[in-house]
């Protein structure tokens, strides 16, 4: 059984698409929303006004990991607020990506009757302005938007957080988190300023930014892995934790799963694989479970063991 819960929201299975893939357009959401195996639908990060994003070629990928630029390509906070999913949790991912813009969105999901059922705040878009940085990055803007986004809206919502790397990170986000209390947090978005390089034309892999764009994929995976796990000691089963970052196959999400996630979204996979991927997460981690007696999630969610095996 793979159902989990995000607050009081039931997905049917624990595994769903990453933000801003294969989920900007109406026609792709609701191939997601038809998808059995898709655990809950989650939009493309919106803004205010419709966006057709950077200059293509802007995402570039091959087996094992990724690097996008894609500007915030969107159809505008008002079409995703339209959009019925009746089946499955529908998520709205907020970018703003100033903060005057996210109020305006978070504005209209707590004023409109939507078929939203939670929103997903993006503080940590890597492919914005690199002046301020990321706002999931900056204790005292981070504190602030949350202190405003929380005034704005009362349904549930949770943060997609940046990679973190140091303990202090780890602690002052905690903190800031645990005085605003979103129901969950997504570990975590593309590692900022990566560089693929095209050795044959001599160029950059994409086109904005002079080749510099967000990396996802397996070349990731230890680092939203740790995160999780970080997160998941520090919360106290508080905050529910979704992990995203390389997940490619059962084995990945089953770890996931071992670290502390509740759920897992599929980024760079289900970009180079389509939609098959999810069922082959789905029955594949289901076998896994068989194999170790677990039932269900709750069985060994957070359950890491010490490793006290001894090398010969
Ligand atoms: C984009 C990339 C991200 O990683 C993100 O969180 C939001 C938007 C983009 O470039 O479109």
């Amino acid at each position: 059984m793979l159902t989990t819960t995000l607050g009081t929201v039931e997905l049917p299975t624990c595994v769903f698409n990453a933000s801003g893939v294969r989920c900007t357009t109406v026609e792709e959401l609701n191939t997601l929303a038809n998808n059995p195996y898709v655990g809950a639908v989650l939009t493309k990060s919106c803004t205010v006004k419709p966006r057709k994003g950077n200059p293509e070629p802007r995402y570039y990928d091959n087996q094992m990991t990724s690097i996008n630029s894609n500007g915030l390509c969107n159809l505008g906070y008002k079409a995703y607020g339209s959009v019925q999913v009746s089946n499955k949790p529908y998520i709205v991912s907020v970018a703003g990506p100033s903060l005057n813009d996210a109020l305006t969105i978070i504005r209209h999901f707590e004023a409109e009757d939507t078929s939203c059922d939670a929103l997903e705040l993006n503080p940590s878009c890597p492919n914005l302005s690199q002046n301020s940085g990321q706002l999931a990055y900056n204790k005292k803007n981070f504190r602030e938007y949350l202190r405003r986004v929380t005034e704005a809206y009362t349904g549930m919502y949770g943060i997609k957080l940046p990679p973190y790397w140091f303990d202090y990170q780890f602690d002052n986000v905690t903190d800031i988190l645990n005085d605003f209390k979103p129901t969950f947090v997504t570990c975590c978005n593309s590692l900022p300023n990566g560089l693929f390089i095209d050795s044959e034309t001599e160029t950059s892999c994409i086109r904005p930014r002079n080749g510099f764009g967000g990396i996802g994929g397996h070349a990731i995976k230890p680092i939203a892995l740790a995160n999780v796990r970080q997160f998941y000691s520090r919360f106290h089963g508080k905050i529910a934790l979704i992990g995203c970052g390389g997940i490619s196959c059962a084995k990945d999400a089953f770890e996931y799963i071992l670290a502390g996630a509740d759920a897992i979204q599929i980024g760079t996979k289900f970009m180079y694989s389509g939609d098959q991927v999810f069922r082959e997460i789905c029955d594949d981690l289901q076998t896994i479970m068989t194999g170790h007696d677990y039932k269900k999630l709750s069985d060994f969610r957070g359950q890491l063991k010490e490793n006290k095996l001894i090398n010969k």
